[in-house]
């Protein structure tokens, strides 16, 4: 018999092969100094393109001394205990049910995490003779929650309606021989390449089928809709959405994440949602932070209409200068390259090194073989002068990657380090 720990030893997984290469610099970067648009890595000032402080609120001073605040009154134990047991607070409520009139809903139910809140609430919400149908791009906390549902399960190719209606097909004949019914789970918005998920047409949908629709709207909520409601009140069909799911870890800057429905449909996850039934409540500081910065988000439209400027200036100066963006419809700014993952490895240290530009890299196999993505986080604390310095930089780069300079320098640092 093999010991457990025999494939650890062999095989570190994935990304983890990559570690002695990648780590403290591709992968567990430190970024350091106060969280801004442009801070210190490795000593360097670099503009920083891959923090989800959408609407610049992480270092705001008004939710700084809130948070402070909240820490000196209520430290960080408090409450003590589950939301059912001994953790519950009026706080507690009256940020469920601000958050529940921000994103036009009847009832809303915090959550801890976003990621765990996801897998518990897909877990909570369907039972074996049900069946899910989720899109296949779909974020590893749909992926997870989907593992733990005992029935049939359907993915649908990427956004894509004919696939959908075809998996829904499936879905009914499955559920009218179970008894079970059809949960549908899309992203608002798709976090790597910024697509908007088809949650207009997924509704039209709802004439001819009979499922509920679940939407996790990690990056839409407080950057889309004319409220900030996300990518459901954007696209004009907020009230369709059964189930709507945010983080605050994105527009919110914080820790802890909401799930939002009608009030029957709240009151019996209250019930049944085990991430919360047996876990310690959202700490008092999350939640006096988030009413905090929910009143922001209501009040000061200033924040999305400087992240959207940001945004626009960057996506056009991209798209002027010749760069592939993708498909994206909202925040996320995808920069597609041709390039090898060494290629890609000594452009991304050119940026960060000569140019301080900080941004992620995506490479095979999270994207085909062959293409670099540079992943961009536009925020309200960007400035113009960021834009401008950033495109320049990209410029710069490209014509490097494309006249083989990176390739050289790949190539001598194979080289270099065979001779070793
Ligand atoms: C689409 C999506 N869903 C869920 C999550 C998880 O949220 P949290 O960070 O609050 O766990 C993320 C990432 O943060 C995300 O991008």
């Amino acid at each position: 018999m093999k010991d457990l720990f025999d494939k650890i030893y062999k095989d570190k997984g994935p990304l983890g092969k990559w570690a002695d290469q990648a780590e403290g610099y591709f992968v567990f970067p430190k970024l350091e100094g106060p969280i801004s648009n442009r801070m210190k890595f490795r000593g360097k000032d670099v503009i920083t393109w891959s923090v989800n402080d959408y609407l610049g609120l992480a270092n705001n001073p008004e939710v700084r001394k809130v948070d402070a605040e909240a820490a000196a009154e209520y430290g960080s134990a408090y409450p003590m205990g589950a939301r059912m047991m001994s953790g519950h607070t009026s706080l507690h409520e009256r940020l469920q049910d601000e958050l529940a009139s921000f994103v036009h809903k009847q009832s809303a139910y915090l959550l801890n995490f976003g990621y765990q809140g996801m897998v518990s609430t897909i877990d909570a919400l369907v039972s074996k003779a049900d069946v899910i149908v989720y899109d296949v791009d779909a974020h590893a906390c749909i992926i997870d929650g989907v593992r733990l549902h005992l029935g049939q399960r359907f993915t649908y190719k990427h956004n894509d309606m004919e696939s959908i209606e075809k998996n829904l097909q499936r879905a009914t004949k499955i559920a009218e021989q179970t008894g079970g019914g059809i949960l549908l789970i899309s992203e608002g918005v798709f976090g790597m390449r910024g697509e908007q998920g088809k949650l207009k047409e997924i509704v039209e949908l709802k004439k001819k089928y009979n499922f509920r629709l679940f939407v996790d709207d990690a990056h839409g909520f407080g950057t889309l809709g004319k409220t900030g409601a996300g990518a459901g009140e954007e696209q004009g069909i907020q009230d369709e959405i059964d189930v709507y799911f945010a983080t605050f870890a994105k527009a919110m800057a914080s820790t802890g994440a909401f799930i939002a429905a009608d009030k029957e449909i709240i009151d019996y996850l209250k019930y049944n949602l085990r991430s919360q039934m047996f876990a310690k409540s959202l700490q008092m500081q999350l939640v006096i932070g988030a009413l905090k910065r929910l009143e922001m988000l209501r009040t000061m439209p200033e924040l999305k209409n400087k992240l959207w400027e940001n945004v626009n200036a960057l996506q056009n100066g991209l798209k002027d200068r010749g760069f592939d963006i993708g498909t994206t419809q909202s925040c996320v700014t995808p920069v597609y390259l041709k390039g090898s993952i060494p290629e890609a490895m000594a452009l991304v240290k050119d940026l960060r090194e000569n140019y301080g530009v900080f941004c992620s890299i995506v490479v095979y196999p999270v994207i085909p073989k062959g293409l670099i993505l540079l992943r961009m986080i536009p925020t309200a604390s960007h400035t113009l002068q960021d834009v401008e310095e950033t495109l320049d930089a990209f410029s710069a780069i490209r014509e490097r990657l494309e006249n083989g300079t990176y390739k050289r320098i790949s190539a001598s640092v194979s080289a270099a380090m065979a001779g070793k």
